[in-house]
């Protein structure tokens, strides 16, 4: 097998400030560790120390020739108390910024990635309507101390996946199990994006910037009926993906608020989003309500069936609703002893460059092994391996692969016979 991706196409990293920064700060995230909720135990402060090796991740990155870096900024770090901001925070964000720009790595900020400091946390998060105005006071600051060095913004990382795994489910933080508040949750995300978009336009205009690019990262799946003749799993299928995907975004990219979610803050339709931000993982079988894994399907160790077509089909599920450039925000797979993370790599990245679709841009999943929320940190996504103990960084066999991609524009026949061809997945 061999590709080349197509002219112009970007490629980089992702990753997310609770995940790999490290350090104590008082958010929900470390408040869940503390309440036992971790699955392996792991404690997010004990991380892998990016708050302090900022510098030797930036040089890795640049020795790997990546060409963008999606991060996050962490909330609990920048307005430590209601009303407060902490300037050092601040400053340690800009110089990570500004390291990027000098190596040539163009910087992507989410301004919310699922962590919450606790004060917000305390008020009712993003479940009370009179709460977005503490999110938009964030993205004000971030807009104006950082709207000079960066122009690309997601302003909320996976909305619908933060609504139904905290509220819905009630495996993360605050554990909260209700239809009502999942909807409830939602609504005012898609007010907060909304408001975010106009507001970053906005301020950076006043700045004297043109070059704004503000988006989302949509969490799309493929939801397939187990039995295609079966009318109760299609049309469960259908339902599961309309509740959790097709609804939200709608509003988020269009202002339209379908039933179930109501425009409570009246806001006028319109184009809220400069690109379509795409994080795809896997496929889920339906046969009715929660998910499940299709038999006998490529798997990684999460037990996520491994679908690369799927990145295709979740894509212009997107672009249906408003054509735009896409950048897939976030895609990769836990693959803890690196047995099959290139596979997965090579075909999804085959698919983009196969596809019709104006795919610009990729970021990988992650560019280290990290905090994976509830699971802790034993679910290694990385490209990079981190010593547990030491924090000593290693690039892994996929890293090498994909430095190799970026720098000959593709997949050779060499590279796949070195890299590729021996790799499995698990079946179940
Ligand atoms: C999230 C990441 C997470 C990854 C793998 C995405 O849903 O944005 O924070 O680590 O998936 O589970």
């Amino acid at each position: 097998m061999h590709f080349s991706i197509p002219n112009g196409f970007l490629m980089g990293v992702s990753t997310a400030s609770m995940q790999i920064e490290g350090g104590e700060v008082n958010a929900n995230w470390n408040d869940w560790y503390r309440r036992g909720f971790i699955k392996d135990g792991t404690n997010p402060a004990t991380g892998n120390d990016h708050w302090e090796k900022w510098q030797e991740d930036t040089e890795l990155m640049a020795q790997m020739g990546l060409q963008l870096y999606r991060f996050s900024v962490e909330w609990a770090r920048l307005i430590p108390e209601e009303g407060k901001v902490d300037e050092a925070a601040v400053a340690r964000y800009r110089r990570e910024l500004e390291l990027l720009r000098e190596k040539g790595i163009r910087p992507l900020l989410t301004i919310h990635h699922f962590s919450n400091p606790m004060w917000f946390e305390e008020k009712g998060a993003f479940e009370k309507r009179e709460n977005v105005m503490h999110y938009l006071d964030l993205v004000e600051v971030v807009a104006n101390r950082f709207g000079d060095l960066c122009s690309d913004y997601i302003t909320i990382n996976e909305p619908n996946v933060y609504a139904t795994s905290s509220y819905f489910f009630g495996q993360w933080p605050p554990g909260k199990k209700s239809f009502g508040s999942t909807i409830a949750v939602m609504e005012n995300l898609a007010y907060c994006h909304i408001r975010a978009y106009e507001m970053l336009h906005s301020i950076r205009k006043e700045m004297g910037y043109e070059d704004t690019m503000v988006g989302c990262a949509n969490h799309l799946r493929v939801f397939a009926p187990k039995n295609g003749k079966n009318l109760w799993h299609r049309v469960s299928a259908k339902l599961t993906s309309y509740l959790f995907q097709d609804a939200l975004t709608e509003a988020m990219t269009l202002g339209k608020f379908p039933f179930p979610l109501r425009n409570w803050g009246k806001l006028p339709k319109g184009e809220y989003t400069d690109f379509i931000g795409l994080n795809y993982y896997t496929r889920s079988t339906v046969s009715g309500i929660g998910d499940g894994v299709r038999e006998g399907s490529p798997r990684n160790d999460l037990d996520w069936e491994v679908y690369p077509e799927g990145i295709v089909e979740c894509a212009r599920q997107l672009y249906e609703v408003l054509p735009r450039p896409i950048w897939v925000t976030e895609n990769g797979t836990c693959d803890n002893l690196d047995h099959f993370r290139c596979r997965y790599l090579c075909e999804h990245l085959a698919q983009i460059s196969k596809s019709d679709l104006p795919f610009t841009r990729y970021y990988h999943w992650c560019f280290c092994d990290n905090f994976e929320w509830v699971e802790g940190n034993w679910a290694k996504f990385g490209l990079v391996r981190v010593d547990p103990e030491t924090k000593e960084r290693t690039i892994k066999t996929a890293g090498h692969f994909y430095s190799d991609v970026i720098k000959n524009g593709g997949v050779t026949e060499e590279m796949y016979e070195k890299f590729v061809a021996k790799q499995v997945y698990h079946v179940r």
